[in-house]
């Protein structure tokens, strides 16, 4: 049987600047007949769209998905928005998690993420970082993780939680876990926008202060490697 298959596109918007949107990302969304996304995503495309436009917020995530997918099914192109890449605490696995076994074609744009951005202004190679994201998920199994990371004297690039792990809670978790309090650490708050700033310090100062909610952590662990047992 032939079906009609419908067209999901989950679109990554880039770290925050116009520079960073690809060509793909402006073109689906100017197909697109529903363009869901943050504030802050529908401002970056806003001489794109074309169609119908939703703005996503925390508390009607649920529903706009399901009206992405609900949409979609009906055979309306659809495109969803997700800061930086979509697949790296983006949108892509809620929007999986809905479409499991719903015949909707879905259709990955990638974008730069935050932490490509971010490596890219700290010049950096990051073949051998260990990547975390505590930004959805930021369990005492993966802070454990972080913590042996660092221990085996790797390199970290993360993504914080802006609420119940942020740089600051992370730089004391290390030091309470033994790493070294001169171990450098560089913020990069707001990478790619006009307030842009990167801090470098070390664990123990970067665990006496705050920073912008969205940033990206390095902790350049191969620098300082007296952990305690
Ligand atoms: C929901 S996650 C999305 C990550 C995104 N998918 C990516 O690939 O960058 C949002 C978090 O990404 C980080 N982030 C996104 N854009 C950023 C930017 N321009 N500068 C610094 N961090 C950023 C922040 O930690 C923010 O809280």
């Amino acid at each position: 049987m032939c079906r009609n298959v419908a067209k999901l596109s989950i679109v990554g918007t880039g770290p925050g600047s116009p520079d960073y949107v690809t060509p793909a990302a402006r073109k689906t969304v100017k197909d697109a007949q529903i363009v869901i996304g943050a504030e802050r995503s529908l401002i970056l495309f806003r001489e794109d769209i074309k169609g119908e436009s939703l703005t996503l917020t925390a508390k009607n995530l649920d529903d706009a998905l399901n009206y992405a997918v609900d949409s979609a099914k009906a055979g309306k192109s659809v495109a969803v928005l997700s800061t930086g890449d979509p697949g790296f605490s983006g949108l892509l696995g809620s929007v999986l998690k809905r479409t499991n076994s719903r015949h909707v074609e879905i259709a990955v744009i990638p974008g730069v993420s935050s932490v490509q951005a971010c490596a890219a202004a700290l010049q950096m190679c990051w073949d051998e970082v260990s990547l975390f994201s505590f930004h959805d998920v930021a369990s005492s199994e993966k802070r454990i993780a972080l913590a042996k990371a660092v221990k085996a004297g790797k390199d970290v690039v993360l993504i914080p939680n802006p609420k119940v792990f942020t740089p600051r809670m992370i730089s004391s978790f290390l030091l309470k876990n033994g790493a070294d309090k001169a171990t450098p650490v560089v913020i990069c708050e707001n990478i790619t926008l006009s307030d842009e700033r990167i801090v470098q310090t070390t664990l123990e100062n970067a665990a006496q202060q705050d920073f912008e909610p969205m940033c990206v952590m390095v902790i350049k662990s191969s620098s300082k490697m007296k952990m305690r047992d």
